[in-house]
């Protein structure tokens, strides 16, 4: 983290930064039905009941073989949580529901175009999928525990059903977001070591049918020119007997997953018992180098984590109809639509398309017909909806109980929408603070008990001691109005287990910051690095203030300014180039590409054309920028870095900060007068 090429702004480049104290507190109905209503809690996972608090969380699921170390430090900081317990992650999120809730939905999905009949899974029927599809994975591709699994998957409920047949046979599932490029999922089967990729043949988004299985196949030759062979593509269809891709099959290694299915059906599979320590999933997320990060996540801590958040924090019942409008493909999705709310037995609604199409009350209408009580999303969408509808919630009867933020910090007029327009003034909000990394929640309220504060996610979340330290790694105290760079004291059931495959990388990434002492073997010397920047009010509120490392959040997704980087110079005539962020009305940020063309070339629209379709090859579209400017060189060190501190400055009409160590400080102006001139 070299602060001088750091692609985010500081607080004074932007001025989206608000002051807001004032507080909401919770209607008093929601008070009395929440699950975590008892003042007491807080005090039972208090700092002095670390780690043993958490036993709390284990005891939500169905172990095979109890626990009998609660946390185990020995090899730090590769915490062991819950060793010498067994359990199975599937089994817990379906089998254990059947016997009072054979007939209840676990699953509801809401496929495009609006007028295609909803789905209702049962849990049975999940039983049923989960078998077959588990049958299918041990017999057909020969899967046992500890293989991996790339899935490539849209919003459909194949892809729930795959991660817990995955998770009955302990394999690893690493599902890739499937707006990702067939290139970027070919990276991640080549460094997850997946010989199997399971994807299906198209997707409905915005009223189109998506051709997604061409994906598979650049997927499959980008993870050959990794190294990496896979020797089966399993193709689910959208449709059932109908082919809905124009990519021929490929003979011998793609099979339609509907055909098969047949020869497995009725077959029920044993859960395998995995130690807790096991790993579950993989889910990569950007670094500040090019090559992504396999976060591995374990079977106990995860499950127990996702679980325990999702009853106090999100106040999951199983009685309830909860919907989280993510994507299963990041890690919101998988805690907060597939594993947390399975595990509480709870109805957890999916949904295929987009929450504006065909207009700004498809979410709406299907929360009132389906009676969803409690409703998640990101900022970017609360603030999409809102400029496209801000009068359409009052259309519709919907009725929540509680609603969540997350993925970005919420602009206290939009929260205020959120909270007077959507939830109608009855719902509680919380706002959730969080990333692939932490397997859950770490900042946010308890929503019976702590007030909400608009723009705040909160204090630490049960059994969470985050702590802002400065550069120096002294504490920045409470209330003192300075920013620095947030941690947390203590680990915690759901963090990451390691970077698959690259475990130096993990500890230098996550702990190399503020350890006090590499060879300590006590949790207290080991703080973790979360990657934002956040500032904390007197009443111990977090205010999080965007990422600290070269990540660019872009409508809440991670995307590295290496890996939009390494995309460009793919474009013959590119000699250099830099990815800012650019604040966004709608999309929080958005990104901007700088570019110098190799001495000689002169600047042409086909440049920057190719630029941004490069981006999209090779990473996707979820990452075409905003805009690329073509400039005559980059602001540089002396030393040659690429001053990306100045050139967001420039995107954003803000200071650009002190140029003096420039090597070139007249580039500056000249760059300013293009783009600035052009916006
Ligand atoms: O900068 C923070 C922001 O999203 C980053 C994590 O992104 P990702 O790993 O994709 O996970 C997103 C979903 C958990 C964080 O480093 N972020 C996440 N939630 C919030 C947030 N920023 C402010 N407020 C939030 N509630």
């Amino acid at each position: 983290m070299a602060p001088e090429t750091g692609a985010q702004l500081s607080e004074a480049q932007i001025a989206v930064h608000w002051r807001e104290e004032r507080t909401y507190r919770p209607p008093a109905a929601f008070v009395a039905q929440a699950n975590a209503a008892d003042p007491g809690i807080l005090e039972r996972f208090g700092e002095e009941h670390f780690p043993d608090c958490f036993n709390e969380y284990a005891d939500l699921l169905s172990w095979d073989t109890r626990w009998h170390t609660v946390l185990d430090a020995g090899n730090a900081p590769f915490w062991k949580w819950f060793t010498g317990g067994r359990l199975n992650a599937c089994y817990n999120c379906v089998d254990r529901h059947l016997p009072t809730g054979r007939n209840k939905a676990a699953l509801i999905w809401v496929p495009e175009p609006e007028d295609q009949a909803t789905e209702t899974i049962t849990y049975q029927e999940l039983y049923r999928r989960v078998n077959e599809f588990a049958a299918l994975l041990r017999e057909f591709c020969g899967l046992e525990a500890g293989d991996r699994v790339t899935f490539h998957l849209p919003m459909v409920p194949e892809l729930p059903v795959a991660m817990l047949a995955c998770a009955r046979l302990g394999v690893i599932h690493s599902e890739v977001f499937g707006g990702f490029s067939g290139a970027a999922c070919g990276d991640r089967i080549a460094d997850s070591a997946s010989r199997v990729l399971v994807t299906v043949d198209g997707y409905y988004r915005g009223g189109s049918l998506v051709d997604h299985k061409a994906k598979a196949d650049e997927a499959v030759e980008a993870a050959r020119r990794n190294g990496r062979e896979i020797e089966k593509v399993l193709v689910w269809r959208r449709h059932p007997g109908r082919y809905a891709s124009r990519t021929p099959m490929v003979l011998g290694r793609d099979f339609f997953v509907d055909d098969l299915l047949g020869g497995y059906r009725g077959r029920s599979v044993p859960p395998v018992s995995m130690p807790a320590e096991a790993p579950l999933f993989l889910m990569y997320t950007s670094g500040t180098t090019g090559r992504p990060k396999g976060c591995q996540h374990s079977t106990g801590g995860y499950l127990a984590y996702a679980a325990g958040t999702a009853r106090y924090h999100l106040d999951i019942h199983p009685e309830d109809t909860y919907w989280c409008a993510a994507d299963i493909g990041w890690i919101t999705g998988h805690s907060y639509i597939v594993y947390g709310p399975l595990a509480l037995g709870t109805t957890s609604v999916l949904y295929e398309g987009m929450p504006t199409h065909p207009d700004a009350g498809r979410c709406w209408r299907i929360a009132e017909r389906l009676g969803v009580d409690i409703f998640q999303t990101a900022p970017t969408t609360i603030r999409m909806l809102r400029k496209l509808g801000p009068h359409e919630p009052a259309r519709y009867h919907h009725r929540f109980k509680l609603m969540t933020t997350v993925g970005e910090p919420i602009e206290p007029e939009v929260w205020r929408w959120y909270h007077d327009e959507v939830g109608k003034g009855q719902a509680v909000i919380v706002d959730t603070w969080w990333m692939t990394e932490t397997g859950g929640i770490l900042g946010t309220t308890l929503p019976a008990l702590q007030p909400m504060k608009p723009g705040s996610c909160g204090p630490g979340a049960l059994g969470i001691l985050p702590v802002i330290y400065d550069e120096d790694g002294a504490v920045v105290e409470a209330g003192s109005g300075r920013a620095g760079n947030i941690c947390i004291r203590n680990p915690w059931p759901g963090v990451l287990q390691t970077i698959w495959g690259q475990p130096e990388r993990f500890v230098d990434v996550y702990y190399g910051r503020y350890c006090r002492d590499p060879g300590s073997k006590d949790w207290h010397d080991w703080p973790f690095l979360c990657g934002d920047g956040a500032v904390q009010a007197s009443d111990g509120y977090f205010r999080i203030l965007g990422r600290i490392d070269d990540v660019i959040n872009v409508a809440g997704h991670r995307l590295g300014t290496k890996e939009l980087e390494s995309a460009a110079l793919t474009v013959e005539e590119v000699a250099e180039a830099a990815a800012v962020p650019a604040v966004d009305e709608v999309r929080g940020r958005v990104v901007e590409m700088y570019v110098a063309l190799k001495p000689g070339l002169s600047p042409s629209p086909e440049s920057g054309q190719k630029v941004t379709a490069a981006i999209e090859r090779e990473i996707g579209k979820l990452a075409r920028p905003a805009h690329v400017w073509i400039v005559p060189d980059m602001p540089k060190t002396r030393s040659g870095k690429i001053m990306r501190r100045v050139i967001a400055g420039i995107s954003n009409f803000a200071d650009v900060g002190d140029i003096s160590t420039l090597a070139n400080p007249e580039i500056v102006d000249d760059i300013r007068h293009r783009v600035q001139s052009a916006k």
